[in-house]
Parts: C-alpha cells; sequence; structure tokens
C-alpha cells in the first residue's frame, strides 16, 4: 500500500487522530506533558518496557516509542487477536480500574491494558506491545506513514 501523510497542526494536547494505512487504523496521539510523565514509573509492570522484544523501528525502542516524544504513531490493533483497544486516558483508579495503571488504551475483548505509548502490561492476553508502522516526519506537522 502507498504512504499516507497525516497533518497533526490542528490535534491539541491530549487528543488523538486515526489515519488509515494499508487498511489498518493509526493513531496519532499528542502527548501533554503529564501523559508523558505518566510513561515513567510502571517499567516493572510490563511485559517489554523496552520494545526490544518485537520487530520494530529502531526509534520505537525507548520509553516514548516515537521519534518525537510528544507524538504517539501507533497502529491501533489489539496484539491479542486484532480487536480495536479503547482510548483511556484517566488514570485508572478514577475509571474504576487498576490503581496501577496511569491510563492509556483498554481493549474491550478480552481486557488487556496500555499504557499511553502503547506498552502492553504484564499478564494480559495481549503478548506484545501495539505496533509501531514505519514513519518519518516531513516537517513539524506533517508525518508520512509507510
Ligand atoms: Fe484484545 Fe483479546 S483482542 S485482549
Amino acid at each position: 500500500g502507498a504512504p499516507v501523510e497525516a497533518d497533526v497542526s490542528k490535534l491539541a494536547a491530549g487528543e488523538m487522530m486515526t489515519v488509515e494505512w494499508r487498511g489498518k487504523p493509526v493513531w496519532i496521539l499528542r502527548r501533554t506533558p503529564e501523559m508523558l510523565a505518566a510513561l515513567e514509573g510502571h517499567e516493572q509492570r510490563l511485559a517489554d518496557p523496552a520494545s526490544a522484544e518485537k520487530q520494530q523501528p529502531g526509534y520505537a525502542a525507548n520509553r516514548h516509542r516515537s521519534i518525537n516524544p510528544e507524538f504517539l504513531v501507533v497502529i491501533g490493533i489489539c496484539t491479542h487477536l486484532g480487536c480495536s483497544p479503547s482510548e483511556k486516558f484517566a488514570p485508572g483508579a478514577a475509571q474504576g480500574m487498576r490503581e496501577d495503571w496511569p491510563g492509556g488504551f483498554l481493549c474491550p475483548c478480552h481486557g488487556s491494558i496500555f499504557d499511553l505509548a502503547g506498552r502492553v502490561y504484564l499478564s494480559q492476553p495481549a503478548p506484545t506491545n501495539l505496533e509501531v508502522p514505519p514513519y518519518q516526519w516531513l516537517s513539524e506537522a506533517v508525518v508520512r506513514i509507510g
């Protein structure tokens, strides 16, 4: 499939947009400073905190799993059986979820939880982190996926 370009200039901090690439939803989340801070402190509860296990672009192998820390670019398909996880950006305790979850994504099918970098928690049905697609920034506001 052809690459797709997305203009993120109208995306407010804390908002997410979806673009379609190769028939898959690609999420672009503009993280707030609070969301970035929430990526720390729970590494020991994650299955693969450094994204070392799976075939991923090299720029995904860091805490924020992205080129520009502010923008998460990730394929919005659960790595368990392919359901579409939901946005749950408030901390877990505020949502009646486990208190050690700083919020992120929740898969409605079998309950896998991911953090705000798409990193999966230990002992979830989903075996690996959400997949980061190949992408590059063409300018500060335009990202090309694929
Ligand atoms: Fe997401 Fe099973 S498909 S937890």
